[in-house]
């Protein structure tokens, strides 16, 4: 079989971990004949593909983004000269009949796999393979590149921690997720936050207010943790620009500065923002992330030799199981309000 191979979305450490375990097994276990199209869906409109055999997957275990490249191109995305949605499988089956392409496997996030979802729907032979540092999608415990993220993060909070001890400093630190707090809580759990703020929690001035206060008469200065999508009660997103993606995403950005000014005007303390931002996209992977990325691509490689199509790999617990894409995709997933109550015992 002659299989392409996409990444896309936003990037994150462990792509290139998938790709090297697909093809280090698809070629000698199975005969498969790979290639890679590159910058996620915008390679299969355009029919931009490059080789991807096992020379070309030496050395990617430990190395971040990915070699494919990726973009937020949607073959679904609405066309402002219509002004209705616009539909890329015609082009996309002609591009995969011309180049050979017998299956495809998507390595993605909610957008990437929820394209493929569709397509899968339309006929297209199409294994998932969910990868998202926001660790968002459902059907699995865990993306790749949220083992990562996390630990940057926590790094970050742990280097925070002795500079506002220093200066009796807020310290807040702002982290990408979205619209899902896992990236905040993991981090400010492990990174000793005394507050955490999550999208899925709207969050109150007063209390994060007294939050800090607590430290400081602790003689102890205080880290906040604030997801990017995180809102205060009764208020909205902070938007970095008003500018949406292919998908429909508007740039999340700024709750962090927004909420260091709410808390100097209120206690005429220091407060200053981190903005960690895509540094928690980049470089080395985990050792953790590897595993799975490598877990994952070697049950994906399977999978399409099973004909398991519009299924994703999913991990839970430490099983690598299939579930059907459309399943993965039809809503994010959040923080449990369970866990949330275990962070908030450190909170003060
Ligand atoms: O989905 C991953 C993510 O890093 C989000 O956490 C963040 O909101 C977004 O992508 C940023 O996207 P971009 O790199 O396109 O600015």
């Amino acid at each position: 079989m002659r299989i392409g191979v996409l990444t896309g979305g936003g990037d994150c450490p462990g792509l290139n971990a998938v790709l090297r375990a697909i093809v280090r097994k698809g070629v000698p276990a199975y005969g498969h004949e790979f290639v890679g199209f590159r910058d996620g869906w915008r390679g299969v409109l355009e029919a931009d593909v490059r080789p991807l055999g096992i020379p070309d997957v030496r050395g990617l275990l430990p190395r971040g983004g990915t070699v494919l490249g990726s973009s937020r191109t949607n073959p679904f995305a609405m066309n402002s000269a219509t002004d209705g949605p616009s539909d890329g499988t015609a082009r996309i089956r002609q591009n995969l009949d011309e180049l050979g392409v017998d299956a495809l496997v998507a390595i993605g996030g909610e957008d990437t796999l929820g394209v493929a979802a569709r397509l899968h729907e339309a006929g297209v032979r199409v294994v998932g393979v969910p990868k998202t540092i926001d660790n968002d999608l459902g059907g699995t415990d865990y993306t790749i590149g949220f083992d990562t993220a996390v630990a940057i993060a926590t790094e970050a909070i742990d280097r925070l921690h002795t500079t506002a001890e220093s200066h009796h400093r807020v310290l807040i630190v702002e982290v990408m997720g979205r619209h899902a707090g896992w990236i905040a809580l993991h981090a400010g759990l492990a990174g000793g936050a005394n507050g955490i703020l999550i999208p899925e929690r709207p969050f109150s001035v007063g209390r994060v207010q007294e939050f800090v206060e607590s430290r400081f008469r602790d003689r102890y200065a205080s880290i906040i943790v604030v997801s990017e999508g995180a809102t205060p009660e009764g208020g909205a997103e902070v938007l970095q620009s008003g500018r949406k993606d292919a998908f429909g995403h508007a740039r999340l950005g700024g709750v962090g500065d927004w909420l260091a000014s709410r808390i100097e005007e209120r206690s005429g303390r220091e407060a200053r923002t981190t903005v960690l931002g895509h540094v928690q996209r980049g470089g080395t992977p985990t050792a953790r992330d590897r595993w799975l990325a490598t877990r994952f691509g070697l049950h994906a490689i399977d999978a399409v030799q099973a004909g398991e199509w519009g299924m994703m790999t999913a991990l839970r617990g430490t099983d690598i199981l299939m579930v059907p894409l459309g399943e993965a995709t039809k809503e994010i997933k959040t923080v449990d309000p369970a866990l949330y109550a275990e962070a908030e015992v450190f909170f003060g």
